[in-house]
C-alpha cells in the first residue's frame, strides 16, 4: 500500500527538494516549444514524468504542443531519475500536501493503489467516447481500470528484454554473428574486452541492475520459469537450482562492465555505445529513443536483439497517466482532452517514433516505424498468442511497488558485494519476493 497518511509533509517536502535538484547528466534541453496556439489558453494542464533524456524530453514535448494545440497552457513536471522512483517520491509528496499535479506518470499495480487511496478521476467518458474498449489489449486495459472503471491512459508498450550493440565495435572486435545465447554473449564480450573495449556499458542503479537481472533469469530459465518466480512469487522457483545459474550469469555479466558504472544514468551507458565506446547495452527501448535522437540508424549503426535467449519472450513495460481528482470544471475538461489525446492517433505515432517503444492503440499504421520497432510490434502480438508475454519488474508491471521495491534491493546488494555467496543472493531475494 501507499500509505499515504503515514508520510510526514516534511519529510516528503525534504525528498521533493532532493530529487527536483537532481539533475539527469548530459540530458539535452527538450526540443523548442512550438509557438503558443492562437486560442487562448483554457487551462493549465500541470504533468509529472520522468521523462528527461535526449530522447525521452523530444516525446514528450509532442504531447505539450497537442495540448498546446487544443489550447491548453503545459505545466511541466519532471523528475529526473530513470525509472521513476524520484518522481513517485516527489508525487507522493504533492498529494500528501493537498495538491496533486492533473496528471502523472503512474502504470501497473501502483495504478490499483492509488486508485484504491481514492485520488484518481474516473476516465469512463472519455474512454467510452473514443472507443477505447476496443482499440486497447485486453491485458493492457485491464490494468487501467480498477473497479471496472477507467483511472488511467496508456501512452505505449515498451520492451524491456532487449539488448543493443554498436556494429562498428562487433567489427572492431571481429564479432561476427549476435550472440543469442549466453554462452555465445560471453564469448563475444571476451572478443570485445581483447579488443580494448567496454563490453557492457552499465548504469548501477538498482532498477538497471533489475532490468539486466530479469532478461537473465528469463534466457537461463524461460517464460514459465519467469512467471512462477518473479511474478508469481513461488518459493520453490525463487529458491530452485535455476535460479542458482541465474544468478551466476547475473554476475559475471558484471566482470564485463566498467569500473565507473556506480550510479550511471542509464542514458550515459546508451551513449558510451553510440560513442563505440561499449560494445552492448541490456536496457528497454526507450534506449532506442537516444539512438535516434543521436541521428543513428538501426542495422547500419547499431543493432537491437531479444537480450540472449529471450527471442521467444516479450518483457512488457506500458507507461501510462492518471489523473487526480481535480474540482475546477476547466481543469477538468483539460484532463479529459489530455486523455483523448494520448490514446490518439497523431500522439501515438509521433510519440512512440521518438521514445523507442510502440503504439499500444491496437491497428496502428506502423509503415514510419524502424525494423526494431516493427519486430517488438510483431513479438507482442506473436508472444501474446504464444504465452511469452510477461511483465517486467523492473519497471513496475508485476508486482505491488513495496514487493518489486525490496527484491531490487537485494538484487543491487549481490551486484555490488562480489564476497556475497550466490546461496546467500538467492535466500535474500526469495526473502525481498515474500515481503507483504
Ligand atoms: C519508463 C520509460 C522511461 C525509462 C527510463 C521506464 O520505467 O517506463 O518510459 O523512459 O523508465 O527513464
Amino acid at each position: 500500500m501507499l500509505k499515504l497518511s503515514k508520510l510526514t509533509i516534511a519529510v516528503a517536502a525534504v525528498s521533493m527538494m532532493a530529487a527536483c535538484g537532481k539533475k539527469e547528466e548530459a540530458a539535452p534541453a527538450a526540443a523548442p516549444a512550438p509557438a503558443p496556439a492562437a486560442a487562448p489558453a483554457q487551462s493549465t494542464v500541470e504533468v509529472l514524468h520522468w521523462w528527461t533524456s535526449g530522447g525521452e524530453a523530444k516525446s514528450v514535448a509532442e504531447l505539450k504542443r497537442i495540448m498546446q494545440d487544443k489550447g491548453h497552457a503545459w505545466k511541466d513536471f519532471a523528475v529526473a531519475g530513470g525509472g521513476g522512483d524520484n518522481a513517485m517520491t516527489v508525487l507522493k509528496s504533492r498529494v500528501v500536501a493537498g495538491n496533486p499535479p492533473a496528471a502523472a506518470q503512474i502504470k501497473g499495480p501502483a495504478i490499483q493503489e492509488w486508485a484504491s487511496e481514492g485520488v484518481l478521476a474516473n476516465l469512463d467518458e472519455t474512454a467510452k467516447a473514443e472507443n477505447w474498449d476496443t482499440l486497447l489489449p485486453g491485458v493492457v486495459a485491464d490494468v487501467m481500470k480498477y473497479n471496472g472503471n477507467y483511472v488511467a491512459a496508456p501512452v505505449n508498450v515498451h520492451r524491456v528484454n532487449w539488448m543493443w550493440a554498436n556494429k562498428a565495435v562487433l567489427d572492431k572486435a571481429g564479432v561476427k554473428a549476435v550472440p543469442t545465447t549466453w554462452p555465445e554473449f560471453f564469448a563475444a564480450a571476451d572478443k570485445v574486452k581483447k579488443a580494448g573495449l567496454i563490453a557492457v556499458a552499465h548504469g548501477g542503479q538498482n532498477w538497471q541492475d533489475f532490468t539486466t537481472f530479469e532478461d537473465v533469469v528469463l534466457g537461463v530459465g524461460g517464460t514459465q520459469f519467469y512467471q512462477d518466480a518473479m511474478v508469481k512469487l513461488d518459493a520453490k522457483a525463487l529458491t530452485s537450482p535455476t535460479m542458482t545459474k541465474s544468478l551466476e550469469t547475473f554476475r559475471k555479466i558484471k566482470s564485463y562492465t566498467d569500473a565507473a558504472s556506480p550510479g550511471r544514468d542509464w542514458n550515459l551507458a546508451t551513449a558510451m555505445v553510440i560513442q563505440e565506446k561499449a560494445a552492448f547495452q541490456f536496457m528497454g527501448d526507450w534506449a532506442k529513443g537516444e539512438f535516434t535522437a543521436a541521428g543513428k540508424v538501426p542495422g547500419t549503426d547499431y543493432i537491437c536483439a531479444a537480450a540472449p535467449g529471450t527471442a521467444n519472450a516479450f518483457t512488457f513495460n506500458v507507461d501510462s497517466f492518471a489523473m487526480f481528482k481535480l474540482k475546477d470544471a476547466t481543469a477538468q475538461k483539460a484532463q479529459a482532452d489530455l486523455a483523448a489525446a494520448i490514446m490518439g492517433t497523431e500522439f501515438q505515432e509521433v510519440f512512440n517514433l521518438n521514445k523507442g517503444s510502440i503504439p499500444v492503440r491496437l491497428n496502428m499504421d506502423m509503415a514510419k516505424f524502424d525494423d526494431c520497432a516493427k519486430l517488438s510490434s510483431n513479438d507482442f502480438v506473436a508472444t501474446a498468442k504464444a504465452g511469452g508475454l510477461v511483465p517486467s519488474i523492473a519497471h513496475e508491471m508485476a508486482v505491488p511497488p513495496a514487493v518489486s521495491g525490496a527484491m531490487k534491493d537485494a538484487v543491487s546488494q549481490f551486484w555490488n558485494d562480489d564476497k556475497m555467496s550466490v546461496a546467500d543472493g538467492v535466500k535474500n531475494i526469495a526473502k525481498a519476493a515474500a515481503t507483504k
